[in-house]
């Protein structure tokens, strides 16, 4: 049996991007844990309705206004959060963006954009909070979501997997520095497989190459037709930070399969080699 309620029961959980998809359901879920949750996103609307939804069904929850990309909106969020509510026992880094496109032909606003909320996004919001979680001496939780990307490549898709691949490492490098200073500050990197959310839908691909709307897609069929139920997938999530695993993934094979691949190309020292299921993919391009 899970202990994600005994764990999070009555703490704070603070999640970037919630006002959908898995920032939306790990939001539920939090609430349905007895968690005070602080529903962050760049919409407002969404997070509003996200935290209203919390509150209908018994939880709590406040909604809040955060555009990761930038810094300063991180630091203003901690010491509010802080201030109003106390210790964070949960921070989720969750906000990310997919973006298609062959590397030259990305705009320079799109790639910093991906850039800027992928990896920054994540690195400010532990900067951001950290101090204060390491200055309580409390036990907390940090997650951030990586993705099953983040242990294979994709061509076209280089902007995204890039971010992920650096998530992965930053979360690897993070456990070892709480470790370092035996702070009671668990670590988990996140590693979804495939959950039905909205990111390939058409208007999350703003300012994306033409080509890319083809492949974005093919993308959101294959998530409507075999991505895993949204609330199933961020309950699974949270029972795995709550048992203070590293790894946490929503479909373990998938996990596995791109590690062996992975392992087996590092071995080797191999040259980058596409997957049959990705050659059928890319032949729009
Ligand atoms: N859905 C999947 O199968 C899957 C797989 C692997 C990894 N992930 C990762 O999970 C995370 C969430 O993805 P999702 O599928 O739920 O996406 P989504 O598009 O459904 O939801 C993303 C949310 O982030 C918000 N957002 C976008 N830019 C923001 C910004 N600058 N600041 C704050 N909020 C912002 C959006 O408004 C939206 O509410 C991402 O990091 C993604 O890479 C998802």
């Amino acid at each position: 049996m899970s202990k994600d309620k005994d764990v999070f029961a009555g703490g704070v959980a603070v999640i970037t991007g919630a006002g959908a998809g898995i920032g939306s359901g790990l939001a539920r879920r939090a609430g349905e844990l007895g968690m005070t949750v602080v529903v962050t996103d760049i919409d407002q609307a969404r997070a509003e309705g996200v935290a209203a939804e919390i509150i209908a069904k018994g939880g709590k929850a406040h909604a809040m206004v955060v555009d990761v990309s930038r810094p300063q909106e991180l630091d203003r969020l901690a010491s509010e959060v802080h201030r109003q509510f106390g210790d964070v026992r949960l921070l989720v880094n969750n906000a990310g963006i997919e973006t298609i496109g062959f590397t030259w032909e990305i705009p320079v606003e799109r790639w910093e954009a991906t850039l800027n909320i992928n990896i920054h996004g994540i690195v400010h919001g532990v900067r951001a909070f950290a101090p204060y979680m390491l200055e309580s001496g409390k036990e907390a939780w940090i997650a951030n979501l990586a993705s099953v990307g983040a242990l294979s490549v994709m061509p076209t898709q280089t902007a995204y997997i890039m971010t992920k691949h650096a998530v992965q490492s930053f979360s690897e490098c993070l456990y070892l520095e709480m470790e370092l200073k035996q702070a009671p500050i668990h670590v988990s990197s996140i590693l979804p497989g495939m959950l039905k959310t909205s990111i390939f839908e058409a208007g999350a691909g703003k300012g994306e190459p033409d080509g890319a709307s083809q492949h974005r897609r093919i993308m959101h069929d294959l998530m409507a037709a075999h991505g895993m139920d949204l609330a199933e997938g961020c309950k699974v999530i949270l029972e795995q930070v709550a048992d203070g695993k590293f790894w946490v993934s929503t479909q373990p094979e998938m996990t596995q399969q791109a590690i062996d691949g992975r392992m087996a190309f590092l071995r080797d020292q191999s040259a980058p080699a596409l997957a049959e299921q990705a050659k059928q993919l890319l032949d729009i391009h």
